[in-house]
């Protein structure tokens, strides 16, 4: 049987990419739609997750789904000494689709070899987001009107940051400039670069921040330095404060600027940046949800003819 599990976004041609953002488009027009009536979404997060876990289970629940699922792995008998396997199997039998959320880089591609039901990677280390990448696309697609020949800046934690490494591999297909905007230690890894190289895709590396390196993006895309992936805090603390964008930063940025942040913010992100028209955080968690409804379709098999004949009903 087919595996349509979404383990990461480099399984994603460009056609792909393009008809998942018609469908979230459709979502968007129309989120309440019965088509995953009768079917379980178990989400299982062994990391913490606002936006993620909510958007997923919101799409279940507007999807006609049903969820169960954890939040909380101690409360789990993976406490016990469960392995990651045997979790997997256990849910595959109660479930008709996994969301998982998973410390360990490759686990959700574990889950995906074991699984007989399919796997949506809702993030795995410091590895892959996925559906993460497709709300991004889908904001910067609806805020630009295309994804074709942009300067698309991304900023901070570019070592440890996974949504930004699934977004250069997503974006191949679309012949970006990106900066990478980021201090020594926490620099875009080699693996990265040098699939920019591979892949004909423009970039610039830069440890300053300020109005002059920003002024020709077309989006800037803040990330949080991530705690949690430091062995050692002291580096961290070292960190953790090495760019903030403040509004007034944003004066002489193009007109067609726009904020993304995957969000949590932490330091990197003043408040007073909110109220700028150029600010786009929020509508982008917002674009989420569209965009989830359409991978929980696809990974189901559910395709973009059947969601828009659902239309009019
Ligand atoms: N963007 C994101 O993954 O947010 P959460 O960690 O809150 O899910």
């Amino acid at each position: 049987m087919e595996n349509r599990s979404l383990v990461s976004i480099a399984q994603y041609t460009r056609e792909k990419i393009l008809y998942m953002l018609d469908m979230a488009k459709e979502f968007e027009k129309k989120p309440n739609r019965k088509l995953l009536e009768g079917r379980v979404v178990a989400t299982l997060f062994f990391e913490p997750s606002t936006r993620t876990r909510l958007s997923f289970e919101t799409a279940a629940n507007r999807l006609g789904a049903r969820v169960i699922g954890f939040t909380d792995p101690k409360v789990t008998s993976s406490s016990k000494g469960e392995t990651l396997k045997d979790t997997i199997l256990m849910v595959s039998n109660y479930a008709d689709i996994i969301v998982m959320r998973h410390y360990l880089e490759g686990a959700a591609r574990y889950a995906s070899e074991v699984a007989p039901i399919p796997i949506v990677n809702a993030g795995d280390g410091a590895n892959q987001h996925p559906s993460q990448t497709m709300l991004d696309l889908y904001s910067i697609y609806k805020t630009q009107g295309t994804l074709e020949n942009l300067n698309i800046y991304l900023v901070g934690d570019l070592k440890y940051g996974r949504t930004v490494h699934s977004m250069i591999q997503a974006m191949r297909f679309f012949n970006p400039t990106f900066h990478f905007i980021a201090p020594d230690e926490l620099r875009m890894p080699e693996e990265y670069k040098q699939y920019c190289e591979e892949n004909h895709i423009k970039y610039i590396e830069h440890t300053e921040f300020n109005e002059d390196v920003i002024a020709d993006a077309d989006i800037l895309y803040m990330t949080r330095v991530q705690r949690e992936r430091f062995t050692d805090l002291m580096e961290y603390e070292r960190v953790k404060n090495v760019y903030i964008l403040k509004n007034d930063m944003l004066k002489n940025t193009r007109p067609n600027l726009k904020i993304l942040h995957p969000l949590p913010r932490v330091h990197e992100l003043a408040y007073d940046v909110d109220e700028n028209p150029k600010a786009y955080y929020f509508q982008q968690a917002k674009n989420g949800l569209y965009a989830r409804e359409a991978i929980l379709c696809d990974v189901l098999g559910i395709s973009l003819d059947e969601v828009r004949a659902d239309e009019n009903k």
